[in-house]
């Protein structure tokens, strides 16, 4: 018999549902996204976004189900994100996931947001063990070993911002609208690396990152030359700013690619999505490390969506780790480090 998942994510600004056949095949992966609501501030409101899931929540489950072509006699469990998360949005997926799977005698499936990431790439191809993770969203920024499946150490992180919050921080400065990762990325393209942009920790023997300096630098430049009413090249400051975050990721993944004796490499989150970053990624793991496999899901599977989820939730249910009705949401839900 066909293992069928409702999967649930709604950990911050995208309140989403799918379908996941066996853990490896998407039936159905509606998105419901609330950026509109929030650009004209700048960043996610979490009430606001609180206020959109329970909107939706019902809306995208019926539509999950009708696409996919599943009546709910036929799934196998509920799955749905636990954290971390906005506890506000978290709240809405668990409670209706909780309701649902009460309602219909379903075994219910808590999953780690950041794992469903990194299982985005199962839909690309089986994984193979040990791989390691790059995980880069709004959020996290993350070196993650994984031995076996549902097994996750980190290596390395940042000390400060995410690499996702840097590009969001330094696209308000430009103007940008709120995401701006991908603007950022599209500007930097026709640009040049001319600013000379430091790599905080590039040389440091670990695999931990910083980009808060980048991001001061960046911010300093930028109001120096208002002051002084120069112009400079929106494009060159997009070009060098990315040039600086790509140069340390990659660094850094190359090295651990070294030490741990991996045979995946997998790029997941938001920013896995950065053209220059999969194209640094794709060069150098094709010309130092030949035995390395490179995985990175499709830009639609890389952003926050519930078929990732629906994917780590096949590897837990398999575990027999469920949760019952006092599961409750852990908004700083995290891997241990090792
Ligand atoms: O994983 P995600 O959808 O949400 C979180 O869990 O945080 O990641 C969102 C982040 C935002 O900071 C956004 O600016 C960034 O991913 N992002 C990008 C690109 N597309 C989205 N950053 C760089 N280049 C992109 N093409
Ligand atoms: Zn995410």
């Amino acid at each position: 018999m066909r293992e069928l998942i409702l999967a649930i994510e709604s950990s911050c600004d995208e309140t989403s549902v799918a379908v996941i056949e066996d853990g490896s095949q998407i039936l159905s992966n509606i998105v419901a996204s609330q950026i509109k609501s929030h650009q004209r501030f700048g960043g996610v409101v979490p009430e606001v976004a609180s206020r959109h899931h329970v909107e939706q929540i019902t809306l995208c489950i019926n539509e999950a189900l009708e696409e996919a072509g599943v009546e709910i006699a036929e799934l196998s469990a509920v799955a749905v994100t636990q954290g971390p998360g906005l506890v506000g949005s978290l709240l809405i997926g668990i409670s209706a996931a909780k309701a649902f799977a009460w309602a219909h005698g379903l075994p219910l499936i808590p999953v780690n947001h950041m794992a469903g990431h990194i299982y985005a790439a199962r839909f690309v191809q089986p994984l193979v063990f040990p791989l390691l993770a790059l995980l880069v969203s709004g959020g996290h920024t993350e070196l993650v070993l994984m031995e076996e499946d549902g097994s996750f150490k980190i290596i390395g992180e940042t000390r400060d911002d995410a690499a996702g919050e840097a590009y969001d921080k330094v696209g308000r400065v430009l103007g940008l609208p709120y995401p701006s990762g991908k603007e950022i990325d599209r500007l930097a393209h026709i640009g040049k690396d001319s600013y000379a942009f430091p790599r905080a920790m590039i040389h440091e023997d670990n695999f931990d990152f910083s980009f808060s300096g980048l991001k001061s630098a960046f911010i300093n430049l930028v109001h120096n030359a208002e002051q002084r009413e120069e112009t400079l090249s929106t494009e060159d400051l997009a070009a060098s700013f990315q040039a600086s975050v790509v140069d340390v990721l990659v660094a850094k993944t190359v090295r651990a690619c070294q030490k741990y004796p991996v045979k995946q490499l997998i790029v997941a989150g938001g920013v896995a999505a950065n053209q220059g970053l999969r194209e640094a990624l794709e060069k150098v793991v094709s010309e130092e490390l030949p035995e390395v496999d490179l995985l990175i899901p499709p830009l639609r599977l890389c952003g926050d969506n519930a078929a990732m989820i629906g994917a780590a939730a096949h590897v837990e249910l398999a575990k027999g780790h469920l949760a019952n009705m006092t599961l409750n949401a852990v908004p700083s839900l995290a891997f241990s480090r090792k």
